[in-house]
Order: C-alpha cells, then structure tokens, then sequence
C-alpha cells in the first residue's frame, strides 16, 4: 500500500470481531518493530511478545478491573495483544520515547494489512504492580512490560481519513 494510504488508513480501532489474527501477520507487525528508531539503538533493551492465550489475556483485563472498580475492557475484546517490555539493558529516560516509536509502526503495520489496531498504555500502567498475571503470562522478573498494541478484525470497515491539521507547525528560518 502506498505510503500516504497507510497514514490515512492508520486510526484506533477499538470494536473488535472474534475472528482470530494470523500468527503470519503478527509477526509481520512485530518485525516491524527492528525498522522502529531507538534512542542509542538500544533495541537490546526491548523485547515484544504477542498474546492470544485467553486465560492470559482475561487475566489483564480482570486486573485492570478489580484496579480501577469497573467493568471497563480496555483491551477492547481485541484477540491479539502485542506488549512490549523493557529489560535490564533499557535506558530509563528513553523507554517511553522509544514505545511510542515502536508501537506507532506496529499500528502502521496493522493498518497497511487492513487489521485494526489500538495503542495501549493506561491498562500496562495501572497493572503493572500486579504480578498475578505476569505469572500466568511468562514474564520473568527482569522485564518490565511498557505499552503494547491491541490487535484484531475491526468489527467496522476501516475508512480512509481525510488529512485534518491537529497540530500548529511553523517554519524557523
Ligand atoms: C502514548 C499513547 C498511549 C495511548 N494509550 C491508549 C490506551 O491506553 N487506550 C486507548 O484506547 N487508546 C490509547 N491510545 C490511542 C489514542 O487515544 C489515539 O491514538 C488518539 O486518540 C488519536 O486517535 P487515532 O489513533 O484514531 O488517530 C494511546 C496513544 C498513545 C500515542
């Protein structure tokens, strides 16, 4: 898909099918992540692991839940979630500059296969303390989970966006 088709399609989904993702393209979204920049190209302080288990999945969303007193699914009932975490090689004061990179081309992949996808950081946040479903999840004690992308068949069509001006640019010259 042409470059300029990709942005426009790119937007947050968050009405997902059941219909499950390939693990063909979630990989094909997680690869993209090694064409993200990092700060000091430091990608040996990131690793990202796809979720479709949904034990495991269930048990983030129950976390978040019993966390925040609602009934909220902040995982959109998506049935891929890709997280990205941080390990004992990661520098501190590049972490979120570098997530926001790698999540925003994984959204872009996403986006260029036709599949909808959403950036999720609130839920990661608010779990994060929260070692029950880390246990259930695999995640060893030296990996720090960040942010990740909620991937899945958007339930509507996903339209291209006009191109609107959110944000004031000038030139320094
Ligand atoms: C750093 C960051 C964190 C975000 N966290 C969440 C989140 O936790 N849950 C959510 O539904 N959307 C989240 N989003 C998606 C934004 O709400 C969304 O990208 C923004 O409203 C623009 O809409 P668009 O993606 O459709 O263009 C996040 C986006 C970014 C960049």
């Amino acid at each position: 898909m042409e470059f300029e088709k990709v942005l426009a399609f790119r937007q947050s989904t968050r009405s997902f099918t059941e219909e499950k993702v390939s693990e063909k393209e979630l990989t094909m979204i997680m690869n993209v992540a090694s064409r993200a920049p990092i700060g000091m190209h430091n990608y040996q302080g990131y690793s990202l692991m796809t979720i479709t288990n949904e034990a495991v999945l269930n048990a983030m969303i129950f976390s978040y839940q019993k966390l925040t007193g609602t009934d909220k699914n902040p995982l959109y009932k998506a049935p891929a979630f890709i997280l990205l975490c941080a390990n004992e090689h990661s520098i501190e004061r590049l972490v979120q500059q570098d997530a926001g990179a790698i999540i925003s081309f994984m959204n872009l992949k996403a986006s260029e296969l036709g599949l909808g996808s959403v950036y999720i950081f609130g839920m990661i946040h608010t779990i994060l303390a929260d070692d029950s479903w880390k246990k259930l999840a695999n995640i060893s004690s030296g990996y720090v989970p960040i942010a990740g992308l909620a991937v899945g068949h958007s339930k509507n069509p996903i339209r291209e966006r006009p191109w609107v001006s959110y944000l004031t640019t000038s030139f320094i010259k």
